[in-house]
């Protein structure tokens, strides 16, 4: 992995120690060992490839070789943050959207976080934190991003579609560039967690927004209703068939669109 270009590109950001491995389990595994023994706010885990990449609700995520960005960010959270935890992952959904924004392409956030281009997911966010004597000790933000055609899983293994940055810009992109544009809105916007411009900020780029969706959950229970936007507790605004307006929180359950 090329960490004599990853130290100085992210110099001017409040990351003050970064490991980076060639090959690993999951980033968050190795995030979640370190905070645990002490890392600082701002430490970062990167990999080339992970072997046991985990994803949301217990799922694997793949990195092959030198086609995705895998990392992982641990966060010690104020006494402020405190109070907003479940916003961390939709932080990091509006900081990789930005930068793809950055380059030109429409991102867009399916709630709460996953990024799609052209409708189809490329990155997935996977936050987790430590609890020490009923405290929160650190939160550990994992983010991955497809980059080249080789970070895409095959159709038949995916929930929902997928696809990947270079796809969709037409050429070739440094991963690097596009992961300090990442940590840089990250950063940017977690002074701003929680505030009426950050929940703003999100809705505005809200996929399926005005349009009919499906929420199914874990018990396969699905309903439908038209999306609104995020409220200020981060649940989504659903306006349902009766014209009442329902309140969906975060948790397991899976937006689509309805297809017609
Ligand atoms: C999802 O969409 O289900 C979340 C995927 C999160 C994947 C990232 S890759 C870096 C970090 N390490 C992991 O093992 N998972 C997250």
């Amino acid at each position: 992995m090329q960490t004599d270009r990853l130290h100085p590109i992210l110099t001017n950001l409040p990351v003050p120690v970064i490991r980076a491995f060639d090959k690993i389990g999951s980033t968050n595994d190795e995030a979640l060992a370190w905070a645990e023994a002490g890392a600082p706010d701002g430490s970062l885990v990167v990999a080339d490839q992970q072997t046991k990449g985990r994803g949301r609700l217990g799922r694997a995520w793949v990195t092959n070789p030198g086609a995705a960005l895998a990392f992982s960010l641990i966060l010690r959270p104020t006494v402020a943050e405190q109070e907003n935890l479940g916003l961390f992952s939709p932080l990091a959904g509006l900081a990789v959207c930005l930068a793809l924004q950055g380059l030109g392409l429409a991102a867009e956030i399916k709630w709460p976080n996953d990024v799609l281009l052209a409708r189809r997911k490329t990155c997935g966010i996977l936050a987790e934190s430590s609890w020490q004597a009923g405290q929160v000790h650190g939160v550990v933000v994992g983010i991955g991003i497809n980059i080249a055609p080789a970070s895409v899983p095959p159709s038949d293994q995916v929930q929902f579609p997928a696809t990947c940055v270079e796809g969709q810009l037409g050429r070739q992109l440094d991963r690097w560039v596009l992961l300090h544009a990442v940590l840089e809105s990250f950063f940017e916007w977690r002074s701003r967690l929680g505030s009426a411009e950050f929940f703003r900020a999100w809705e505005q780029r809200l996929a399926f927004k005005g349009e009919q969706v499906t929420l199914k959950n874990s018990g396969g229970q699905s309903f439908n209703g038209l999306l609104l936007g995020v409220n200020d507790q981060g649940n989504l605004r659903l306006r349902m068939d009766d014209g009442m307006e329902k309140m969906v929180s975060v948790g397991d359950v899976h937006l689509r669109p309805v297809r017609g």
